[in-house]
């Protein structure tokens, strides 16, 4: 399985790896309509999580057989992904057969194939506080073959600094899309820090922004499916069928928590961090909690 963990490359300025970057033309020309939502995150914010609610909200009523067997990366395709012997995340986006498309996008917002925005498509973005973002992406490289060997602890810190991830910058990434929040009103930018803190609030929200109106009872529903301990235990929903995944390494359902990061981060860590973040965050009003 080592062999298939790729190295960072630089693309367009950005570091990924190639799994992203091979079928860079077809993505880029992929056609988007106008009722596709595009559920962006940088890896590691809360992906899945949202992508089983909006899944649950759009089809939990009606659709019984996808939820018991249909995993969730099948039923939101990751439209960059080209790994060897499996459907193009671009391939499965064009054979959705269900309307709405949900369509999933680590991208930096600069790399979104542009019909994205000419079809004025409703866009969820995702983030999360950089110190429980960059552990969380510590766990994930070393359980996930194909992702660069994430190397020791420090240095994966150092890296997530110096932006030298696959999908690039966490800085960069959060601020380009909090950026086209401005330009783009259909686009839903949400924290994972709020999710955690009342996630039927951030529901009651999510189905504002889609137009949807849920009964009472549908909403408890998603709500409860999409619980951290019911999602750990769903195959549908916890990746565990997925061969690439070593969950003796690590679970892909791993915490689940705001404030991982003081078992991790040393004090001396935690101040090079916090200096290096106001630099790097220093014109932004984009506001972030470390802990709730
Ligand atoms: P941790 O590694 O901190 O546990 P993504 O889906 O973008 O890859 O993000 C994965 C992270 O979201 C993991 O974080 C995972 O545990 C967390 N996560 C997934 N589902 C969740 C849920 N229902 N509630 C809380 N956190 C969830």
């Amino acid at each position: 399985m080592d062999s298939l963990r790729p190295e960072l490359i630089d693309f367009h300025g950005v570091s990924m790896s190639h799994y992203f970057t091979d079928n860079w033309e077809n993505v880029q020309n992929f056609q988007a309509r106008p009722d596709d939502i595009l559920i962006a995150t940088y890896p590691k914010a809360g992906t899945t999580w949202v992508s089983y609610i909006l899944d649950m909200l759009y089809f939990g009523q009606t659709a019984n057989e996808r939820l018991t067997s249909i995993p969730i990366y099948d039923r939101v395709p990751f439209l960059e992904i080209c790994l060897p012997s499996m459907d193009t995340g671009k391939d499965q986006a064009d054979k959705l057969t269900t309307s709405p498309r949900l369509i999933k996008t680590h991208f930096p917002v600069q790399f979104v194939p542009k019909s994205f925005w000419e079809q004025n498509c409703r866009v969820v973005y995702v983030a999360r506080n950089a110190k429980d973002n960059l552990v969380s992406y510590y766990h994930f490289n070393r359980m996930n073959n194909v992702q660069p060997v994430p190397g020791d602890w420090s240095t994966f810190f150092q890296s997530f600094m110096e932006g030298k991830m696959v999908f690039g910058s966490w800085y960069d990434h959060v601020n380009g899309w909090w950026k086209k929040k401005q330009a783009h009103s259909k686009l839903h930018y949400m924290f994972y820090e709020d999710m955690i803190e009342d996630t039927g609030r951030e529901i009651d929200k999510l189905c504002s922004f889609l137009g949807l109106s849920p009964s009472v009872e549908e909403k408890e529903k998603v709500a409860g499916g999409a619980q951290f301990d019911n999602m750990k235990k769903n195959s549908m929903a916890n990746y565990s069928t997925l061969p690439v995944m070593d969950f003796k390494i690590s679970p892909f359902m791993r915490k689940g928590k705001v404030g991982d990061w003081k078992s991790h981060f040393t004090v001396a860590q935690n101040e090079e961090f916090d200096e290096d973040y106001k630099k790097k965050m220093k014109d932004t009003t984009l506001k972030f909690r470390n802990e709730i």
